[in-house]
């Protein structure tokens, strides 16, 4: 399966999903290729620490900020691998619209704040186009960041906007705030690999996987 994680808005959590989901699902015995589409390569760096630290499995990941380029290796690697995260990088760019006309899924995730869920409108724009000239891509919104507190209204009233926006599926598997989602993929681990384990936030992360795939 081909998985975008977009949205055109920075520091949403983009990244810090991507490296979770392509390491979760190698845990599960599946080949996987990252793809970095953002030119800052952030993702590419996290494996890069990940392979100077010998962590298992190693996570093949290429970076492809340019949207031909990607299209065109995506196309004509996809068949070697089970899945395939794209990190599609912030900005409206060629990446990320190339991303969209080749992925099974898009994950939008945004955070419990104003600016975020305006900002879904953005994105849906750029699903609209993409359903334009092709079918079947299921594009999904989840929190990141979501806070912590089990009745957190600010969770509820952000997972309620995302009703307005058509173009989008709510997941109510949201990702909270927490530190070992930062820590983890700061080093190149998902959250399932640390130790201690961090039970909450690999459930978190094993509920949306659970969804998604
Ligand atoms: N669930 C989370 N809990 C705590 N911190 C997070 C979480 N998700 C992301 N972060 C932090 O938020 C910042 C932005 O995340 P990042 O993945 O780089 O976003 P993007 O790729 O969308 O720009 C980073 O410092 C990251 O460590
Ligand atoms: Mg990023």
């Amino acid at each position: 399966m081909i998985v975008t994680v977009g949205n055109t808005k920075g520091g949403v959590g983009k990244t810090t999903l991507a490296v979770n989901l392509a390491i979760a699902r190698a845990l599960a015995g599946r080949d996987v290729w990252l793809i970095d589409g953002d030119r800052q390569g952030t993702a590419q760096t996290a494996i890069s620490i990940r392979a100077d630290a010998g962590h298992l499995p190693g996570i093949a990941c290429a970076t492809y900020p340019d949207g031909p380029t990607l299209r065109a290796q995506v196309q004509q690697q996809a068949a070697k691998f089970d899945d395939i995260i794209i990190d599609a990088g912030g900005r409206d760019s060629t990446a990320l619209r190339a991303a969209l006309v080749l992925s099974d899924v898009l994950i939008v995730p945004f955070q419990p704040r104003s600016y975020d869920v305006w900002a879904l409108n953005d994105i849906a724009a750029l699903v609209d186009e993409a359903r334009s000239v092709r079918d079947n891509l299921r594009a999904v919104a989840v929190l990141n960041c979501a806070d912590p507190g089990e009745h957190s209204t600010d969770n509820t009233e952000a997972a309620a906007a995302v009703a307005d926006v058509p173009q989008f599926e709510y997941l109510a598997t949201p990702i909270r705030r927490r530190k070992s989602f930062a820590n983890a993929a700061g080093a190149g681990l998902s959250v399932l690999e640390l130790k201690p384990a961090d039970k909450k936030a690999s459930s978190e992360l094993n509920a949306l996987i659970l969804e998604l795939f």
